[in-house]
Protein backbone atom coordinates (compact mmCIF):
# COMPACT_ATOMS: atom_id res chain seq x y z
CA UNK A 1 0.00 0.00 0.00
CA UNK A 2 1.44 3.39 -0.77
CA UNK A 3 0.56 6.26 0.62
CA UNK A 4 -0.26 9.32 -1.15
CA UNK A 5 2.98 10.52 -2.10
CA UNK A 6 2.21 12.55 -5.33
CA UNK A 7 -0.64 14.41 -4.13
CA UNK A 8 -0.54 17.82 -5.54
CA UNK A 9 1.66 16.46 -8.23
CA UNK A 10 0.43 16.92 -11.88
CA UNK A 11 1.42 14.08 -14.10
CA UNK A 12 0.87 13.24 -18.19
CA UNK A 13 1.08 9.76 -19.18
CA UNK A 14 1.18 8.97 -22.83
CA UNK A 15 0.28 5.00 -23.89
CA UNK A 16 -0.29 2.89 -27.02
CA UNK A 17 0.78 3.22 -30.07
CA UNK A 18 -0.18 5.67 -32.54
CA UNK A 19 -1.86 5.25 -36.31
CA UNK A 20 -0.32 6.58 -39.28
CA UNK A 21 -2.88 7.18 -42.45
CA UNK A 22 -2.36 5.48 -46.22
CA UNK A 23 -5.32 5.81 -47.27
CA UNK A 24 -8.90 6.03 -45.68
CA UNK A 25 -8.89 2.55 -45.08
CA UNK A 26 -5.24 1.78 -44.22
CA UNK A 27 -2.59 2.49 -41.65
CA UNK A 28 1.08 1.73 -40.45
CA UNK A 29 0.86 1.16 -36.31
CA UNK A 30 2.81 -1.07 -34.05
CA UNK A 31 1.81 -3.88 -31.78
CA UNK A 32 1.76 -1.29 -28.47
CA UNK A 33 -1.38 -2.18 -26.65
CA UNK A 34 -0.97 0.47 -23.70
CA UNK A 35 -1.26 -1.85 -20.46
CA UNK A 36 2.03 -0.17 -19.51
CA UNK A 37 0.73 3.31 -19.76
CA UNK A 38 -2.23 2.55 -18.23
CA UNK A 39 -1.18 1.15 -15.36
CA UNK A 40 1.12 3.68 -14.69
CA UNK A 41 -1.69 6.37 -14.92
CA UNK A 42 -3.97 3.84 -12.60
CA UNK A 43 -0.83 3.87 -10.33
CA UNK A 44 -0.47 7.76 -10.23
CA UNK A 45 -3.87 8.28 -9.08
CA UNK A 46 -3.76 5.88 -6.44
CA UNK A 47 -0.79 7.55 -4.74
CA UNK A 48 -2.87 10.77 -5.46
CA UNK A 49 -1.36 12.43 -8.62
CA UNK A 50 -3.62 14.27 -11.13
CA UNK A 51 -3.44 12.46 -13.96
CA UNK A 52 -3.72 13.43 -17.91
CA UNK A 53 -3.39 10.04 -20.48
CA UNK A 54 -2.74 11.00 -23.63
CA UNK A 55 -3.47 7.82 -25.38
CA UNK A 56 -3.12 6.27 -28.85
CA UNK A 57 -6.05 3.57 -30.25
CA UNK A 58 -6.44 0.88 -27.67
CA UNK A 59 -9.13 -1.65 -26.31
CA UNK A 60 -8.50 -0.33 -22.92
CA UNK A 61 -10.75 2.13 -20.59
CA UNK A 62 -9.13 5.00 -18.91
CA UNK A 63 -8.89 4.70 -15.04
CA UNK A 64 -11.41 5.61 -12.85
CA UNK A 65 -10.27 9.41 -12.12
CA UNK A 66 -8.15 10.06 -15.07
CA UNK A 67 -8.54 12.75 -17.48
CA UNK A 68 -8.14 11.09 -21.28
CA UNK A 69 -7.30 12.57 -24.39
CA UNK A 70 -7.24 10.12 -27.37
CA UNK A 71 -5.16 10.88 -30.04
CA UNK A 72 -4.86 8.95 -33.63
CA UNK A 73 -1.19 10.15 -35.06
CA UNK A 74 1.95 11.03 -33.97
CA UNK A 75 1.53 14.71 -34.55
CA UNK A 76 -1.87 14.77 -32.75
CA UNK A 77 0.17 13.69 -30.08
CA UNK A 78 2.84 15.65 -30.10
CA UNK A 79 -0.02 18.50 -30.23
CA UNK A 80 -1.87 17.31 -26.88
CA UNK A 81 1.73 16.75 -25.15
CA UNK A 82 2.46 20.30 -26.13
CA UNK A 83 -0.65 22.14 -25.22
CA UNK A 84 -0.71 20.20 -21.65
CA UNK A 85 3.11 20.67 -20.77
CA UNK A 86 3.26 23.97 -18.89
CA UNK A 87 0.71 22.66 -16.13
CA UNK A 88 2.97 19.21 -15.51
CA UNK A 89 5.28 18.32 -12.91
CA UNK A 90 6.22 15.08 -14.61
CA UNK A 91 6.02 13.62 -17.97
CA UNK A 92 5.85 9.49 -18.59
CA UNK A 93 6.19 8.89 -22.39
CA UNK A 94 5.75 4.86 -22.61
CA UNK A 95 3.85 5.29 -26.04
CA UNK A 96 4.79 3.43 -29.09
CA UNK A 97 4.87 6.44 -31.47
CA UNK A 98 5.13 6.04 -35.30
CA UNK A 99 8.82 7.41 -35.88
CA UNK A 100 7.46 7.56 -39.63
CA UNK A 101 4.48 8.19 -41.05
CA UNK A 102 3.23 7.96 -45.10
CA UNK A 103 4.56 11.18 -46.84
CA UNK A 104 1.31 11.94 -48.60
CA UNK A 105 -2.02 10.44 -47.18
CA UNK A 106 -4.45 9.80 -50.25
CA UNK A 107 -7.99 11.29 -49.63
CA UNK A 108 -9.32 8.28 -51.19
CA UNK A 109 -8.51 4.34 -51.81
CA UNK A 110 -5.51 3.26 -53.08
CA UNK A 111 -6.49 0.82 -55.71
CA UNK A 112 -4.26 -2.27 -56.22
CA UNK A 113 -2.67 -2.77 -59.67
CA UNK A 114 -0.20 -5.51 -60.67
CA UNK A 115 2.90 -3.30 -59.82
CA UNK A 116 4.40 -2.70 -56.60
CA UNK A 117 3.43 -0.20 -54.48
CA UNK A 118 5.99 2.39 -52.95
CA UNK A 119 4.71 4.43 -50.14
CA UNK A 120 7.12 7.05 -48.73
CA UNK A 121 7.79 8.02 -45.68
CA UNK A 122 8.61 10.88 -44.01
CA UNK A 123 9.75 11.62 -40.25
CA UNK A 124 7.58 12.05 -37.65
CA UNK A 125 8.73 14.35 -34.40
CA UNK A 126 10.36 12.61 -32.12
CA UNK A 127 8.16 13.96 -29.04
CA UNK A 128 10.35 12.72 -25.94
CA UNK A 129 13.59 15.23 -28.02
CA UNK A 130 11.17 18.51 -28.48
CA UNK A 131 10.06 18.35 -25.01
CA UNK A 132 13.68 17.25 -23.65
CA UNK A 133 14.50 20.71 -25.14
CA UNK A 134 12.01 22.59 -22.96
CA UNK A 135 11.26 20.63 -19.99
CA UNK A 136 12.64 23.14 -17.31
CA UNK A 137 12.25 21.43 -13.91
CA UNK A 138 9.96 18.60 -14.47
CA UNK A 139 10.67 14.76 -14.01
CA UNK A 140 10.64 13.12 -17.41
CA UNK A 141 10.38 9.75 -17.67
CA UNK A 142 11.30 7.86 -21.34
CA UNK A 143 10.84 3.98 -22.02
CA UNK A 144 12.96 2.22 -24.56
CA UNK A 145 12.34 -0.90 -26.30
CA UNK A 146 15.03 -2.62 -27.50
CA UNK A 147 16.19 -5.98 -29.29
CA UNK A 148 20.01 -5.53 -27.86
CA UNK A 149 22.46 -3.72 -25.74
CA UNK A 150 19.95 -2.41 -24.06
CA UNK A 151 21.97 -0.61 -21.59
CA UNK A 152 24.40 1.36 -23.97
CA UNK A 153 21.53 1.95 -25.95
CA UNK A 154 19.37 3.21 -23.22
CA UNK A 155 21.83 5.68 -21.93
CA UNK A 156 22.42 7.36 -25.60
CA UNK A 157 18.82 8.13 -25.22
CA UNK A 158 18.88 9.44 -21.69
CA UNK A 159 21.74 11.77 -23.39
CA UNK A 160 20.18 12.71 -26.35
CA UNK A 161 16.27 13.43 -25.13
CA UNK A 162 17.59 15.01 -22.10
CA UNK A 163 15.66 12.64 -19.62
CA UNK A 164 15.68 11.78 -15.71
CA UNK A 165 15.09 8.64 -16.12
CA UNK A 166 14.69 5.74 -18.87
CA UNK A 167 12.62 2.25 -18.65
CA UNK A 168 14.31 0.06 -21.12
CA UNK A 169 13.09 -3.39 -21.94
CA UNK A 170 14.71 -6.50 -23.90
CA UNK A 171 11.45 -7.29 -26.04
CA UNK A 172 12.91 -10.23 -27.34
CA UNK A 173 12.93 -11.71 -23.94
CA UNK A 174 9.52 -13.97 -22.98
CA UNK A 175 7.60 -11.95 -20.61
CA UNK A 176 8.45 -8.58 -21.57
CA UNK A 177 7.50 -5.88 -24.22
CA UNK A 178 4.55 -5.55 -26.13
CA UNK A 179 0.96 -7.27 -25.54
CA UNK A 180 2.52 -9.42 -22.01
CA UNK A 181 0.84 -8.96 -19.00
CA UNK A 182 4.28 -8.65 -18.01
CA UNK A 183 7.15 -6.79 -18.35
CA UNK A 184 11.33 -6.79 -17.54
CA UNK A 185 12.82 -4.06 -17.02
CA UNK A 186 15.80 -2.21 -16.54
CA UNK A 187 15.14 1.48 -14.90
CA UNK A 188 17.98 3.69 -15.87
CA UNK A 189 19.23 7.26 -14.32
CA UNK A 190 20.73 10.02 -16.12
CA UNK A 191 23.68 9.37 -14.00
CA UNK A 192 24.18 5.87 -15.29
CA UNK A 193 22.73 4.06 -12.15
CA UNK A 194 20.59 1.42 -12.90
CA UNK A 195 18.45 -1.46 -11.32
CA UNK A 196 17.20 -4.89 -13.46
CA UNK A 197 13.99 -5.81 -11.89
CA UNK A 198 12.93 -9.56 -12.35
CA UNK A 199 9.63 -10.41 -14.16
CA UNK A 200 6.91 -8.51 -12.77
CA UNK A 201 3.42 -7.77 -13.01
CA UNK A 202 3.24 -3.54 -15.36
CA UNK A 203 1.04 -2.69 -12.40
CA UNK A 204 3.98 -3.78 -10.18
CA UNK A 205 6.48 -2.38 -12.53
CA UNK A 206 4.70 0.91 -12.70
CA UNK A 207 4.91 1.34 -8.99
CA UNK A 208 8.71 0.70 -8.78
CA UNK A 209 8.95 3.45 -11.71
CA UNK A 210 6.61 5.91 -10.03
CA UNK A 211 8.89 5.09 -6.62
CA UNK A 212 12.41 6.17 -8.13
CA UNK A 213 10.09 9.23 -9.96
CA UNK A 214 9.47 10.18 -6.05
CA UNK A 215 12.99 9.78 -4.86
CA UNK A 216 13.97 11.93 -7.75
CA UNK A 217 11.47 14.69 -6.85
CA UNK A 218 12.24 14.99 -3.16
CA UNK A 219 15.84 14.76 -3.56
CA UNK A 220 15.48 18.14 -6.28
CA UNK A 221 13.32 19.36 -3.62
CA UNK A 222 16.13 19.34 -1.04
O1 LIG B 1 14.28 6.49 -29.68
P1 LIG B 1 13.17 5.59 -29.23
O2 LIG B 1 11.98 5.62 -30.15
O3 LIG B 1 13.61 4.19 -28.89
O4 LIG B 1 12.72 6.24 -27.84
C1 LIG B 1 11.60 5.75 -27.18
C2 LIG B 1 11.05 6.84 -26.30
O5 LIG B 1 10.87 8.04 -27.06
C3 LIG B 1 9.68 6.48 -25.75
O6 LIG B 1 9.57 7.07 -24.47
C4 LIG B 1 8.75 7.11 -26.77
O7 LIG B 1 7.50 7.44 -26.21
C5 LIG B 1 9.50 8.36 -27.19
N1 LIG B 1 9.26 8.75 -28.59
C6 LIG B 1 8.59 9.92 -28.86
N2 LIG B 1 8.37 10.32 -30.16
C7 LIG B 1 8.80 9.56 -31.18
C8 LIG B 1 9.50 8.35 -30.93
C9 LIG B 1 9.69 7.98 -29.62
O8 LIG B 1 8.19 10.62 -27.91
N3 LIG B 1 8.58 9.96 -32.43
Amino acid sequence: DYSKDLEGRKIIVTAGPTQEPIDPVRYITNHSTGKMGYAIAKAAKNRGAEVLLISGPTNLSAPDGVKIINVVTANEMYEAVLNNLKDADIVIKSAAVADYRPKNKSDVKIKKSDDDLNIELTRNPDILYEIGKIKGNRILVGFAAETNDVLNNALKKIKKKNLDLIVANDITQKGAGFKSETNIVTIIDKNGNYKSLKKMTKEEVADVILDKVVDMILKKEG
